[in-house]
């Protein structure tokens, strides 16, 4: 049992010593180029800890932040330091942390709630899954200095049951960490309790928005609901919750440990810190890398990605998933960060990154997502469920090369009536990556349209 800051340092002492006197320490080569260009605070441990020893965790520092919390911090100055990082969500939606933190720190209640979105549905996407595999106490600790901040004494991780790793670490860590007193009943005889348990999820795309989440762990159908009332007010249970994913939990601890101000110091004034994005499709380079907001897509596909497979032409990098969009070559300059993105037409989403070459054709990629999110549409509101079907048919027609220029015009208009009338994000979004292929790649639609 650890029962304060500095039993935990000392245990950290040992573990180092333990290791290095066993040179198996791993380090990574960060002179090549694939590293140069990144900066690795959530992925700090990726590699280099044995993700089944909390002891290597606190070796390299880990539980100090929560620790240092408990220690010197009221549950204030912790939401304080989080709302001075910036730090926004990294779940899609970008909401700063700290304010969704005080929402739920304000409303009373005998029992509030922090749940981990660990069900990371996007195609191609697996940062999370890194993370939950690679370092589960980060999340863990995460959790619980939110469970510290928000006043709330239970956590759960939502995570798909296709993460057998993920599940298996994390419940690992869960009985590790239990078992010294760092979860469970008066953390560190501090007064503070916080338990977290772990909720498989089936592989429901829609089960990551928090709604559906929500009525998933509470063990009815995984569809979304009306918001408002908001989690804050009425989540779990009808409990005041905080969900965040799993990246946004991974970067509580370094921001703890090393104060907010040195996290916005990094990346872009509106998009602090960095971001893990998962580099894939016609890449020389593809895997996980983590760079700081406001690195330019160039960057990204050149400098660590290597460039574009066999030196094709680049054509297109498609960023945020099913609800983002496809960006062409003349906007590789872009800053990538939440605003910008957004400005040409995508969003940041999770963190896919899938880059294309000329011999993507752009309605084909379109068609692929929208058919992504009708096959995973809940099918609760008739917008998303027959619109997202509806829009797939239309995208076959063009690239069948048998449109016509009516069905142009109602493919355009029924992109903005799923857009504007779908219940959850799922269908708002639906249309980004049909939207974004017209803009920035009109003429391959108009080449699906048949003149007879
Ligand atoms: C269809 C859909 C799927 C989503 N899937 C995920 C997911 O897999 N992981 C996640 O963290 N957020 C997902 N989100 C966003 C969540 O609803 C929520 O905004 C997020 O978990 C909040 O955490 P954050 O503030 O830390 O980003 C999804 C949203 C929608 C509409």
């Amino acid at each position: 049992m650890i029962t304060s800051k500095q039993e935990l340092q000392e245990l950290a002492q040992i573990k180092k010593a333990q290791n290095d006197s066993n040179p198996k320490e791993k380090t990574l080569d960060t002179s090549s180029a694939f590293y140069a260009k990144q900066k690795r605070i959530v992925l700090e441990n990726e590699g280099i800890i044995d993700p089944e020893d909390i002891e290597d965790y606190i070796a390299h520092g880990g539980y100090i932040s929560l620790f240092k919390a408990l220690d010197e911090m009221s549950s204030k100055d912790v939401i304080e330091e989080i709302k001075i990082s910036g730090l926004r969500g990294r779940g899609g939606g970008g909401y700063p942390t700290g304010l969704k933190w005080e929402s739920v720190s304000k409303v009373k209640s005998w029992q509030k709630y922090i749940i981990c979105n660990g069900d990371e549905g996007d195609p191609g996407a697996f940062m999370d899954r890194a993370v939950m595999e690679s370092d589960p106490h980060r999340v863990l600790e995460g959790m619980a200095i939110a469970g510290y901040a928000c006043g709330a004494d239970k956590g759960y991780i939502y995570v798909r049951a296709e993460y057998p790793i993920a599940v298996d670490r994390l419940t690992k860590a869960i009985k590790q960490a239990t078992k010294l007193g760092i979860l469970g009943e008066n953390v560190a005889q501090s007064g503070f309790s916080f338990s977290i348990e772990i909720r498989l999820g089936a592989g429901a795309f829609v089960c990551g928005e928090g709604t559906a989440l929500i009525a998933s762990i509470e063990g009815g159908r995984g569809h979304p609901r009306q918001k408002p009332p908001h989690l804050s007010d009425n989540g779990l249970w009808g409990r005041p919750t905080v969900l965040n994913n799993v990246e946004t939990l991974a970067n509580i601890a370094p921001i703890i440990k090393n104060g907010g101000e040195w996290f916005r110091n990094i990346g872009t004034e509106k998009s602090s810190g960095t971001k893990v994005f998962a580099l894939t499709g016609r890449i020389k380079n593809t895997g996980l890398v983590e760079v700081p907001m406001g690195t330019t897509l160039r960057e990204l596909v050149y400098d660590i990605g290597g460039g574009v497979e066999d030196d094709k032409k680049f054509k297109a990098i498609q960023s945020g998933g099913p609800s983002g969009g496809c960006i062409p070559e003349h906007l590789l300059d872009l800053k990538v960060d939440y605003e910008s993105l957004k400005e040409v037409g995508s969003i940041m989403g999770s963190g896919g990154l899938i880059v294309m070459d000329d011999s993507s054709n752009m309605v084909e990629i379109a068609r692929y997502f929208m058919d992504f999110c009708a096959s995973e549409s809940c099918g609760k509101c008739t917008p998303c469920r027959v619109g997202t079907t509806q829009l797939t048919q239309l995208l076959d027609k063009f690239i069948a090369k048998k449109a016509t220029k009516e069905d142009f015009t109602l493919l355009k208009e029924m992109c903005e009536v799923v857009k504007s009338t779908s219940l959850c994000g799922l269908g708002q979004t639906a249309p980004n990556p049909v939207l974004s292929t017209i803009k920035y790649f009109e003429d391959e639609y108009l080449a699906g349209v048949c003149n007879d």
